[in-house]
């Protein structure tokens, strides 16, 4: 079992972002996410989530690299990317590929694959900021979607725990994949960023506030991600039993 782990650390780290960006404490803002291109990666970027914040990123004049466990499904991703996003300076490969110069990497695989896949990846996202999108859920015939109860309490902590040498936070688990893939609309949406690495946050928060429509907000520590990563099986419901694609909106914020 993964234990859970306290919501802050206990000292910060002082590290460039992938030694691309030199920095100074608390320059990494929404304004530095405006102002620099970043190069993304999406780990099982192939799947309909990965390729709809893919393109959303794209558009904003973000570079994005699609992953895969197979080089050629990355690279169909990548054209897809292409397709969709005019002038989207996109490439696909195999996951480990892709995160190799990544600044940010983006998880957007199932849970049953966490796992093996960080366990896998581990060295090479050491350092970086690594944004977790997974939400644990099944379905159940007669019943629709079902949050799971994880071990380590939520994705995020057990992705934190496998990766001390990251920058980890969680974010995006509530963005319908299909609302993403219609890029010329807005999306009514907030995304709830968790996370003990303040910086981190503030570059995910950075990046959904570039999705045209969407307000990223700081959502406090590790622990407070399962109940980010839950309301994606209620939203996935209320959207079967209303025919629609719902979103999350925080009132009184
Ligand atoms: N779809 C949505 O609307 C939505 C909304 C909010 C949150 N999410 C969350 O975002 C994540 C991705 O969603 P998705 O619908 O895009 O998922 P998906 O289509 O089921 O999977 C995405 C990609 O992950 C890779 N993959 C599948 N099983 C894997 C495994 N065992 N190990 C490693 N890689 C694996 C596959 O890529 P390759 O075969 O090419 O490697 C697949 O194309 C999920 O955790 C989901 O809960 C989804």
């Amino acid at each position: 079992m993964i234990p859970s782990l306290p919501d802050t650390l206990p000292g910060q780290r002082v590290a460039s972002l992938n030694g691309r960006f030199p920095r100074t404490l608390g320059c990494y803002t929404t304004a530095f996410v405006q102002e620099f291109d970043l190069k993304l990666a999406f780990v099982g970027g192939t799947g309909p989530e990965g390729l709809g914040l893919a393109m959303r990123f794209a558009r904003a004049g973000h570079e994005v690299a699609i992953g895969s466990r197979s080089a050629e499904r990355g690279e169909e991703g990548a054209a897809r990317v292409r397709e969709v996003v005019a002038g989207a300076v996109t490439r696909g490969g195999d996951n480990a590929s892709v995160v190799a110069d990544a600044d940010v990497v983006l998880l957007t695989f199932p849970y049953s694959g966490q796992q093996a896949t960080l366990e896998a990846l581990g060295p090479a996202l050491e350092g970086k900021v690594v944004c977790n999108v997974v939400a644990p859920l099944e379905f159940q015939q007669g019943v629709g979607a079902v949050a799971l109860n994880v071990p380590g309490n939520s994705a995020l902590q057990e992705a934190i725990a496998q990766l001390p040498n990251s920058r980890v936070v969680s974010a995006f688990q509530n963005m319908s994949a299909e609302e993403l893939q219609h890029v010329d609309h807005p999306i009514e949406a907030d995304v709830l960023v968790c996370g003990r690495d303040a910086e981190a946050k503030q570059i995910v928060i950075g990046l959904a506030n570039q999705i045209e429509g969407v307000r990223g907000i700081d959502a406090g520590g590790p622990s407070q991600s399962r109940y980010v990563e839950m309301l994606t099986s209620l939203l996935i419901n209320l959207n079967r039993k209303h025919k629609t694609q719902s979103s999350v909106r925080i009132a009184g914020l």
